[in-house]
This record gives C-alpha cells, sequence and structure tokens, in this order.
C-alpha cells in the first residue's frame, strides 16, 4: 500500500486517516520534510503528486513531532477527501477524543474551534463538542477524587458487533463462585487507597447476567467500605437478564443508576445481532424497573444490521418515549475480535451521517443535552459515540472516565486501575487479565499492582 515512505513513526497517523476513507488498498507514496519551520508532504497518489507546506515554529521535540503528525494528517485528508469529492464529520481528527483536544487547546490558551477549522471539522460538530464542555463544566471544575469500578464479564450470548471478550455464561458459569470470591478479595483489599470517591460503577458484560447470590455478594462486599453515598450504576445490561430480585437487591444496597440497553426497538435487527431479546423484552424491563425509581442509562446503537433511517427514528422516539435519565447514541463501529468482523472487512453504513443529526434534534427537542463523546477507529462513517441526558441526570462516571479527571479503582477481570499524576497531566495504570481463569490465578499479584500504584505497597 505504501510503495515508499521516508518516516516511519508517521505511519500510523496517517492510516488512521486512510482507513476513514476506506482507501487501505489503494497504493501511495509518502515523502517528509522539515527545514526551518517549514513541514512539507509530498502524497503521490493515482499517478499524481501532491505537495502540501505547513508553516510553525516550535520550542521542543515533543510539540515538533505532534505539529508534524497533525500536518502530515492533514495532507492525505484533504488529498482524499478531494479525490472522493467526501467530507469526514471530524475532518483529519483522529486517534484523540475530540473534547479532550479541546481542553488542551483551551488550557494552552487558544481557540479550540479555529484549530477543529484548520483540521476540517464540521462546524456543527465544532458547536456541538462545545455544547458538550458547557455542560461538563461544573464536572470539569470538580476534577479529581476517585470512581469504582468492579467487572462483571458476563453475558447471556455474544452480541454480533462486541469485541468485548465474553463466553455466554452457560460456559464460564462454572467459574463465578472462584470469580466472585476473587473479587470480594479485591474489594476486601482497596479500603486503605480509597479517597473522596465520586461514584460506583459495576460493568459488564452484563452483570445482571449472575444469580442473585453472586449479585448479593459483589453489594455486599462494596457495602461493607461504607463509601460515601454517591452515584452508583449497575449496567445491568440486556433486559433479558432483569428479574424482580435483582432489581430489589439493587435498591436495598443502595444503586442509584441502571442501564436498560435496547440498541434497536425492532425485532429483526435484535435477533441479526444475535442479542436474543425482543423489544416487549425491554418495556418489561422498564416497568419491572419503575417503582425503584433508578436513574435509567439506554444504549442505542445507530446503523446496525441494514436499518434504516426511519427504523433507526422510530428506535429513538419509542427510547425517548420511556424518558429514562440517560440515552446513549453509539456509531456502529467495526472491532477486532466481534462476529461482525468476520463477515464484512469494512463498514459501509447508508445515512448514518443523517442518523446521528436527526438523533442530535430529536433528543434536544425532548430535552436531553450531549455531555460526554468519544470516537472509536472503524466507526461508521467517522461518526462519534454521544451520551444525552437530561438537565443534572448526566452520570458522573461517564465523564470521569471519558474525560479521564478522576482516578479509577477497578476490580475483576479486564479492569483497568488508573492513577493521575501531576495534577492530571500523567496517567498511569495497571490493568488485569482479561481471560477469568488467569484473573483467578493472579488475583494477588493484582492486588498488589494496585496497591504499588496508589502508593501503598
Ligand atoms: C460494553 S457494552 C456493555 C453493555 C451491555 N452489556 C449491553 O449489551 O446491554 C456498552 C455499549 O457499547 C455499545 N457497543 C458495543 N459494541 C459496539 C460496536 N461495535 N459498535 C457500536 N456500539 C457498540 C453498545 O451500545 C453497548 O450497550
Ligand atoms: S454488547 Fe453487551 S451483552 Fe452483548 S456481548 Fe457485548 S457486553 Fe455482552
Amino acid at each position: 500500500m505504501f510503495e515508499y515512505y521516508n518516516c516511519e513513526w508517521l505511519l500510523p497517523e496517517i492510516m488512521d486517516v486512510v482507513r476513514l476513507f476506506n482507501a487501505q488498498d489503494e497504493t501511495f507514496g509518502h515523502h517528509f520534510e522539515y527545514s526551518a519551520g517549514n513541514y512539507f508532504n509530498c502524497i503521490e497518489y493515482g499517478g499524481n503528486f501532491y505537495d502540501y507546506k505547513n508553516t510553525v515554529f516550535t520550542e521542543d521535540e515533543i510539540e515538533f513531532k505532534r505539529y508534524a503528525k497533525r500536518f502530515a494528517k492533514l495532507a492525505f485528508y484533504n488529498l482524499l477527501s478531494n479525490a472522493k469529492g467526501v467530507k469526514m464529520p471530524y475532518g483529519a481528527l483522529t486517534g484523540i477524543r475530540p473534547t479532550k483536544l479541546a481542553y488542551m487547546e483551551k488550557e494552552a490558551g487558544r481557540d479550540f474551534k479555529q484549530l477543529f477549522d484548520e483540521c476540517g471539522v464540521d462546524s456543527q460538530n465544532t458547536a456541538h463538542v462545545e455544547r458538550i464542555l458547557q455542560v461538563q463544566k461544573p464536572y470539569y471544575e470538580n476534577k479529581g477524587g476517585q470512581d469504582l469500578f468492579v467487572s462483571l464479564p458476563f453475558c447471556p450470548t455474544k452480541c454480533e458487533y462486541c469485541s468485548f471478550i465474553t463466553a455466554p455464561i452457560s460456559a464460564t458459569k462454572k467459574y463465578l463462585d472462584d470469580y466472585v470470591s476473587c473479587v470480594e478479595k479485591e474489594l476486601n483489599s482497596i479500603e486503605p487507597i480509597l479517597d473522596n470517591i465520586k461514584s460506583i460503577y459495576i460493568g459488564g458484560g452484563t452483570p445482571f447476567a449472575v444469580e442473585e447470590r453472586h449479585l448479593g455478594r459483589i453489594y455486599a462486599a462494596i457495602n461493607a467500605l461504607s463509601l460515601p453515598k454517591c452515584e452508583y450504576t449497575v449496567e445491568a445490561g440486556r433486559p433479558d437478564t432483569f428479574t424482580e430480585e435483582k432489581l430489589k437487591l439493587s435498591k436495598d444496597f443502595g444503586v442509584t443508576r441502571i442501564c436498560i440497553n435496547p440498541q434497536s426497538f425492532k425485532d429483526e435487527t435484535l435477533i441479526k445481532i444475535g442479542r436474543k431479546h425482543t423489544s416487549a423484552d425491554i418495556y418489561k424491563a422498564f416497568d419491572m424497573s419503575a417503582k425503584y425509581g433508578f436513574d435509567v442509562n439506554v444504549d442505542l446503537i445507530a446503523g446496525l444490521a441494514d436499518e434504516t433511517i426511519e427504523d433507526f427514528a422510530l428506535s429513538l422516539k419509542k427510547a425517548i418515549e420511556l424518558d429514562p435519565a440517560n440515552i446513549t447514541v453509539h456509531t456502529l463501529s467495526l472491532k477486532a475480535g466481534a462476529k461482525l468482523k468476520e463477515n464484512c472487512d469494512r463498514l459501509y453504513v447508508d445515512g448514518i451521517g443523517e442518523m446521528i443529526k436527526l438523533s442530535r434534534q430529536m433528543l434536544t427537542q425532548a430535552g436531553y443535552r450531549p455531555y460526554y463523546m468519544y470516537r472509536q477507529k472503524y466507526q461508521a462513517g467517522g461518526w462519534e459515540n454521544c451520551g444525552w441526558a437530561k438537565p443534572e441526570k448526566e452520570c458522573v462516571y461517564n465523564i470521569d472516565v471519558m474525560e479521564e479527571i478522576a482516578d479509577n479503582v477497578a476490580v475483576g477481570a479486564n479492569a483497568i486501575s488508573k492513577k493521575l499524576f501531576d495534577g492530571g497531566e500523567r496517567l498511569e495504570r495497571c490493568a488485569s487479565p482479561k481471560d477469568i481463569p488467569t484473573y483467578i490465578q493472579k488475583v494477588d499479584k493484582i492486588i498488589a499492582d494496585r496497591n504499588k500504584l496508589f502508593g501503598k505497597d
């Protein structure tokens, strides 16, 4: 694909842009040069040569490399955008969350909108990011502290788009007793490192896929930590896993927020994506939960299995009618390890841009505000995942994790603890094994590593 290049460290950045245009199979040549503040990118493509020059004076090597990457990406973006007659929603921005880049620019005393404009970001999307920053303001000003995450990587079945390391619970339930014992052991060990917990999140997988007795043991171990009263979310998840007992148990242990994730309300789609639940199950889960007064997070995906704009709009309308605190609209993304990837190499979703724009319109009209967003590689049309909430119903955990503005004390398999240093400038992490038997085997080392990260070894 690259017949020649002279600067290897620019290639991963350039490839991110090439992938945006699904041009991985095309042939390019690239020559980069720098001289006295001038960055030259010469690209050979389709038998022609294209020269790009940008000028900026930098003070150190890190800044030089940052600009070199930015200009190389921009050169490829402009070339491919002109050649294919397509503009990407976030232009040449890849590899960094738009909100993070906006905060970085603001902190450097610059107007992020100017940079977004130079990078070819659509002005509506720049305004969207600005709106998110406004909604995040009180949370951002309250940065610091810690969130507690507990991982329950069990699911009823594997959804076709999901890359999550999970096997159907029928195959993994033999580990559950030992798994829960290890999580209890971890939770019992963390008291000395806890300081200013802002939220608790039990995530999956599908935490409600486990039996009541296992869920109850996890809740009890969290309870024993005597944490302050705070947002407490259980990513209960799949509507087919809801029971009265699990909901009551959750309420009794102080859970304040649960996730009921439809993804789509179209039964045909739910079958195609391997969800094994129906739209009736979604309503049933809402009905069952109503009396407990939880805030509810809802996940939808735009671009699923041949869905039209009308199909997506109907799902969104039905989600809004249920009046949850939060609706997150994901754009379908092709992930390594997902079944979807085995059947298709590239994602082409007709009307994906219209779906996202429509979601912004409908959610705004219904009184929701966008409050966190992120983008992933191989996302249909280069779009985004965006969380929307009713005013003051934002999920603190989602903001803290996306913006990396609090430490994360993470417990369980596939959990990544994170600690901020130097006022948030630097982040260190330690990760647990994804595989359940390996996690069980290594739990003592995981505890020791996390204690070390948090300075308690
Ligand atoms: C880690 S998953 C856990 C949610 C929970 N297990 C469930 O399925 O109900 C969080 C969300 O990410 C979204 N998601 C996962 N894989 C995706 C993909 N390939 N493309 C777009 N969204 C995806 C789904 O909306 C999902 O609800
Ligand atoms: S989307 Fe949720 S339920 Fe489906 S496999 Fe992934 S984590 Fe499990």
